[in-house]
């Protein structure tokens, strides 16, 4: 087997250990400065508590009624729930996740939420989707594809499956400079 330069699999595992153990999101302070007062009036308080996204992807998204839309690395629901609402019973929205924990909760707040019937979530990799070729209009997500070390490789899934009119609407962080080296090879850093 090749060896694994880029410390791809420990990178994946420190990420993996730090979704599985954290016990709630940022909270609603948090999640304030990205949602409006009506975006959270409308979503399970808890979905609310589990925010761990860094933008509002849904709000730039432009989804239409009838869509399908995937959320990469949905947590626990809470843009994939705004999604769900914004595509409405004709449309269908999927939430996407690592851990199976999460799509529980998801599961729980899409219930919730009064959307459950038009929304699934999924546990699955973002390197490799498990949805077919040209099988959705929209991919969403929020804070997610920085935590791969295969961007590259997440943003070619993203196009694989998106139809050839699709859109994508993304919040991520990105990095302008070489990060010093103490960073680079932080846990909590990538993780976080
Ligand atoms: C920062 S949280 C953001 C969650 C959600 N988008 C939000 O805004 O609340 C990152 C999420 O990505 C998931 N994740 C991490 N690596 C992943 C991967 N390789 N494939 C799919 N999901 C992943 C984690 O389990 C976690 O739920």
């Amino acid at each position: 087997m090749p060896e694994d330069l880029l410390f791809q699999s420990e990178i994946k595992e420190v990420v993996r250990q730090a979704y599985t153990e954290i016990d709630t999101g940022a909270g609603r302070p948090a999640a304030q400065r990205l949602y409006s007062d009506v975006e959270l009036g409308a979503l399970p308080p808890s979905a609310v508590d589990w925010a761990l996204g860094v933008g509002n992807p849904v709000r730039h998204a432009g989804l239409q009624p009838g869509e399908t839309v995937l959320d990469v690395g949905c947590g626990a629901g809470i843009d994939t729930i705004l999604a769900a609402r914004a595509v409405g019973p004709s449309g269908r929205a999927i939430g996407l996740d690592l851990l199976e924990e999460m799509c529980d909760r998801a599961r729980t707040h899409a219930q919730a939420a009064g959307v459950a019937e038009w929304t699934e979530f999924v546990r699955g990799e973002m390197e490799d989707i498990p949805l077919p070729d040209a099988s959705v209009d929209v991919v969403i997500s929020n804070g997610v594809i920085n935590l791969s070390p295969r961007k590259s490789r997440v943003l070619a899934e993203i196009r694989r499956v998106l139809r050839p009119d699709g859109r994508i609407s993304v919040a991520d962080l990105t990095v302008n400079d070489e990060l010093p080296t103490e960073l680079q090879t932080n846990d909590a850093a990538w993780a976080g």
